[in-house]
């Protein structure tokens, strides 16, 4: 009777841990929170306390005040900042329940393919201290392909290259079961340093991650553009020589030349992937193409040139964003014959 009546407050939960947002999905009701993964701390005196988390925390990225530090609390897709990460599940926890009394949901989770048992065991723990009674992973390519609507359980082979902030990872699945699999570190965030990275040394300019991200997001491209200069953007940041606020006019193939190496980096990932897939798989890949996810899958031009350096054809998810919480939300709502895909551990 009691469990019954405890069973009725619980809110079980799928998350998408990632560098860049965290989604929560809840059976019945679809994605209920789709925010930034940072947490604003004021440190005083040795104590810390947590400010803001989500979009609030974002904003002050980068403008904070000497005792406010806005924390990223996951690099390259894994637990960096262990208590925060804590604090962070534990308030979206708190906020999807949105009551004052907390339950204990079981969590479905996800993790990088490449990530290491301990990696995995913190992130398993950080639900864990933050209330869950059960948690369980899966690994990110199987929920993103689950979430793109690939046939996973079949005995035909699919391939998914799910572009984050932090890992690209690309992923080959057939009978339940990820074949093969492989995480670079490159993402958004390798895009966004790269393109800061440019402009100091191009333009004598400092900009912050948050400018660089809205740079790439609006005039980034993988390709060339036909007319070798493509849009143009006026970006604010600090000259390096006078040290004053300045305005700048730049261009799209500036961008593209900004972005070519970690674009050519997630290419090769990609094409690694491809020649290590048993041949089998390979026929059906030829027929099937590639499936991009991930906010990196939104990347002008991408689909654009991987059509053209590996000949197949590529696909952008419906809800590229949202493909990994969609698909570990499902592997919840339909545990009978999903559960299989879960990690043992
Ligand atoms: N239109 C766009 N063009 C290029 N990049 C984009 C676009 N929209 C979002 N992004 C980038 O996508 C990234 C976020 O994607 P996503 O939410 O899939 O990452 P994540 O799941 O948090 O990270 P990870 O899976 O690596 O842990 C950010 O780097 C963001 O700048
Ligand atoms: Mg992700």
């Amino acid at each position: 009777m009691l469990g019954k009546l405890l069973s009725a407050f619980s809110v079980d939960m799928a998350i998408d841990l990632g560098t860049a947002n965290t989604l929560v999905y809840v059976p019945g009701r679809g994605i209920v929170l789709d925010e930034p993964s940072v947490v604003a701390i004021k440190q005083n005196e040795g104590t810390n306390k947590v400010l803001a988390v989500g979009l609030e925390a974002k904003q002050m990225i980068g403008r904070t005040p000497a005792n406010i530090v806005a924390i990223r609390p996951l690099r390259d897709g894994v637990i960096a900042d262990f208590d925060v990460a804590e604090e962070m599940i534990k308030y979206f926890i708190t906020k999807v329940h949105n009551r004052k009394f907390f339950t204990s949901p079981r969590i479905v989770i996800c993790v990088p393919y490449g990530s290491t048992p301990v990696e995995r065991r913190a992130i398993k723990d950080a639900a864990l201290s933050a209330g869950a009674s059960q948690v369980w992973l899966v690994e990110e390519p199987m929920a993103a392909s689950i979430g793109a609507g690939l046939p996973v359980t079949e005995a035909t082979g699919s391939m998914i290259v799910d572009i984050g902030g932090g890992t690209t990872e690309v992923g080959v699945i057939s009978l339940g079961g990820v074949v093969y699999s492989t995480s670079i570190r490159v993402g958004g965030d390798k895009l966004d340093e790269s393109i800061v990275n440019y402009i100091r040394r191009k333009h004598n300019l400092m900009i912050g991650e948050a400018t660089a991200e809205k740079i790439k997001i609006e005039i980034g491209s993988a390709v060339m553009p036909d007319d070798g200069e493509g849009k143009s953007m006026e970006i604010k940041g600090r000259d390096m020589v006078q040290g004053v606020p300045k305005y700048k006019a730049i261009t799209q193939a500036e961008i593209f030349e900004a972005l070519s190496e970690p674009v050519n980096q997630i290419v090769q990932g990609i094409k690694i992937g491809l020649e290590r897939t048993p041949p089998e798989l390979s026929a059906d890949i030829v027929d099937r193409g590639i499936v991009l996810s991930g906010g990196g899958a939104n990347l002008q031009g991408l689909d654009t040139l991987l059509r053209k350096t590996t000949g197949l054809p590529i696909t952008i998810a419906e809800n590229s964003l949202l493909c990994v919480a969609l698909g570990s939300g499902k592997i919840l709502e339909e545990m009978s014959s999903l559960g299989s895909v879960l990690c043992d551990n």
